[in-house]
């Protein structure tokens, strides 16, 4: 048996998506096990960019195996849009399958995120107003509907009746928004749960015959560590558990069946959305322009331009804790390479006290200052180096100081997005 996590460490878009199809090369299975549409993992093979959302990052393997858990939330119409989008790309996607306990996204879900937004003005979350959060709330209140309802038409009739009701009133009441029309999202919806059935199952009992069958399985995580609704900077979180610890109850299995933890961790740190970001860069000309336009830093899914900063090795150290992280998987190192110098936050300061946890009070967190250490750049261009020897020494430096702020062992240093601009210091399975 063997099975491998791979989560963000620190506020999603470190690369999940890349670290994940390199590793699926040896793997049998991948599982979903967290979020939903808000995901937006880029896989790059072959020079080939793959957008992928709620479809696990080894689709593009033929033969492997792909799981969406009973903790994703689904949004029909987005899951078979991916579909679509991959079968004309030449990719079948049968081998596809999804929980029956998984909830469903449904439209009210998302107008009701977007009002709710709204109606924060500045306190305003910044979501990804995919509906994430309603759905959420509605799992947790025990009113949500599941695939399995979808699966039999007058369950979901009947419940999509009854929700309907109450949600119209909230969004004409509450937040004077338009109502949903019941006729129109039911049958929306029992045409998709046609096209979805075949894909439909407990997949708690696919993967536990996939253990039985000592099958290597691979956990991709979703949004992040800061991002989880327990550990991350709430109230500027998404309302699912990204860490390592909701593998298990979001796939369905056993935690005894979880063998490692990998870390992914952005050479520096990005953030989209509103929420404390210790390390922030707000420069318009200075590093954080440089890297932003350098890294492209634009939102995969909803086009914004994200928050920049410095490598903040302080929270990777809470990241490993959470998380029991084995190894890190650091990526888009190269976007650093001509950056002449870098900067890296190893601890928080409160006044003259250097500080030991990161506070769970924003307001506290808010009094925090980054202590910070200045790296020489490497100025190379390193995207063509294979071996962890090879690259230059100043590079070695920053990753090795990152590694022992962090309290975690290098696994991978990933070189640029294709598959092959890979490192490999630690063999995961
Ligand atoms: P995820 O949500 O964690 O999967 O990350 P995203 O896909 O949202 O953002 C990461 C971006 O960086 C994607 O466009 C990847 O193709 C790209 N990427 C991943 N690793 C590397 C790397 O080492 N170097 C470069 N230049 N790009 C990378
Ligand atoms: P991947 O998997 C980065 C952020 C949103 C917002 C907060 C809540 O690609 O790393 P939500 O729509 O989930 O209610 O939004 O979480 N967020 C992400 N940020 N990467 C993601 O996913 C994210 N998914 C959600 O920007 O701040
Ligand atoms: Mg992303």
């Amino acid at each position: 048996m063997s099975s491998v996590i791979v989560l963000g460490a620190q506020w999603g878009d470190e690369g999940k998506g890349k670290i994940v199809d390199y590793l699926a090369q040896q793997a049998d299975v991948v599982v979903r096990y967290s979020g939903g549409s808000n995901a937006g993992h880029t896989v790059v093979v072959n020079d080939i960019a793959y957008k992928l959302r709620l479809l696990p990052s080894g689709v593009l393997f033929k033969e492997k195996f792909n799981v969406l858990g009973n903790g994703v939330v689904i949004n029909p119409g987005v899951v078979l849009q991916e579909i679509a989008g991959m079968k004309e790309k030449g990719i079948s996607c049968e081998n596809l399958v999804i929980s029956d306990r998984a909830h469903v996204v449904l439209p009210y879900h998302q107008r009701l995120d977007e009002l709710q937004e709204a109606a924060l003005g500045d306190k305003k979350i910044g979501t990804t107003k995919g509906g994430i959060g309603p759905c959420y709330m509605d799992k947790v209140a025990r009113v949500g509907i599941r695939m399995c309802d979808l699966m039999e038409p007058e369950t979901f009739a009947a419940k999509l009746k009854v929700n309907l009701e109450v949600k119209n009133a909230i969004i004409t009441k509450i937040y004077g928004g338009e109502p949903f029309d019941y006729d129109t999202v039911l049958q929306e919806y029992l045409g998709y749960a046609e096209q979805l059935r075949p894909h439909v199952v407990d997949t708690g009992v696919v993967l536990d015959e996939a253990f039985a069958d000592e099958k290597k399985v691979l956990f991709e995580g979703a949004q992040a560590t800061f991002l989880d609704i327990d550990h991350g900077t709430y109230p500027y979180v998404t309302s699912s558990n990204p860490t390592a610890g909701n593998a298990s109850v979001g796939a369905g299995i056993g935690p005894r069946f979880i063998d490692h933890c990998v870390g992914v961790v952005k050479a520096y740190t990005s953030r989209v959305g509103e929420g404390p970001f210790m390390t922030e860069l707000h420069d318009t000309d200075g590093p954080g322009h440089t890297i932003r336009e350098t890294g492209h830093e634009y939102g995969t899914v909803t086009g914004r331009p994200r928050r920049i900063g410095w490598l903040d090795a302080f929270m990777l150290r809470y990241s490993a804790r959470v998380n029991s992280l084995d190894y890190l998987a650091i990526t888009r190192l190269d976007i650093l390479d001509q950056m002449p110098k870098i900067k890296m936050c190893v601890g928080y300061k409160m006044g003259d006290e250097v500080i030991k946890r990161i506070p769970a009070s924003l307001n506290v967190l808010a009094k925090c200052e980054p202590i910070y250490e200045e790296f020489e750049g490497w100025m190379t261009d390193i995207s063509g180096i294979r071996k962890y020897e090879e690259l230059p020494e100043n590079a070695r430096k920053y990753l090795e100081r990152l590694s022992e702020v962090a309290g975690v062992e290098l696994g991978i240093v990933s070189v640029g997005p294709n598959r092959e601009q890979t490192i490999v210091l630690k063999e995961l399975f």
